[in-house]
């Protein structure tokens, strides 16, 4: 088990979710319990991009998206499907990037602060698991490097991490 994130700050973004993904793949594993896997995963995205303001979870328990591990401010501890940029993306389970905060409808403020937003969506074998969401102070943060890379991870995270039959395992 890798114990520790290396990755230096000077590097390109493209470069630095390489490393991200391929260290994030040591170290996370199936004997440890998912609510610790994705803690850590929450503290090596957070450490990895100073862009990123708030990286967390929402996991999905068959009705509604329930807020899992995450670093920043604290926030909503439940979201609906078809709410806010998490349950957008839950719903249409595809990653949803907005550029500003303020222009997509419905948008739940967590975070006063917050400009732009990333939210992936977890799904195996057409089983929605939840969300991961990412936010930053600034605008335009998020595009398509941070789609391929968070999607390449997310894939991996749903098919070798989650357990077989979801949160209500853990
Ligand atoms: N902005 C999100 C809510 C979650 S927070 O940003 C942590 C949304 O609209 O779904």
């Amino acid at each position: 088990m890798a114990d520790e994130i290396r990755i230096e700050q000077h590097l390109a973004e493209e470069e630095k979710y390489r490393l991200l993904n391929s260290q994030l793949k040591s170290l996370l594993t199936k004997e440890d319990i998912l609510i610790s896997n994705l803690s850590n995963f929450t503290a090596a995205v957070n450490d990895t991009f100073e862009k990123v303001s708030w990286v967390g979870f929402y996991l999905y328990d068959g009705k509604k998206l329930y807020l899992g591990p995450f670093q920043g401010k604290v926030a909503c501890t439940s979201i609906e499907v078809g709410m806010g940029v998490c349950g957008t993306s839950a719903e249409k389970r595809e990653t949803v990037i907005v550029p500003d905060v303020n222009k997509f409808p419905g948008h739940i403020f967590c975070d006063g602060d917050s400009k732009s937003e990333i939210v992936i969506p977890l799904v195996n074998q057409d089983q929605l698991l939840g969300v991961l969401d990412l936010d930053s102070h600034e605008y335009n943060s998020f595009g398509e490097i941070d789609k391929k890379y968070l999607e390449q991870i997310c894939k991996f995270l749903c098919e070798e991490i989650f357990p077989e039959n979801n949160i209500k395992d853990i």
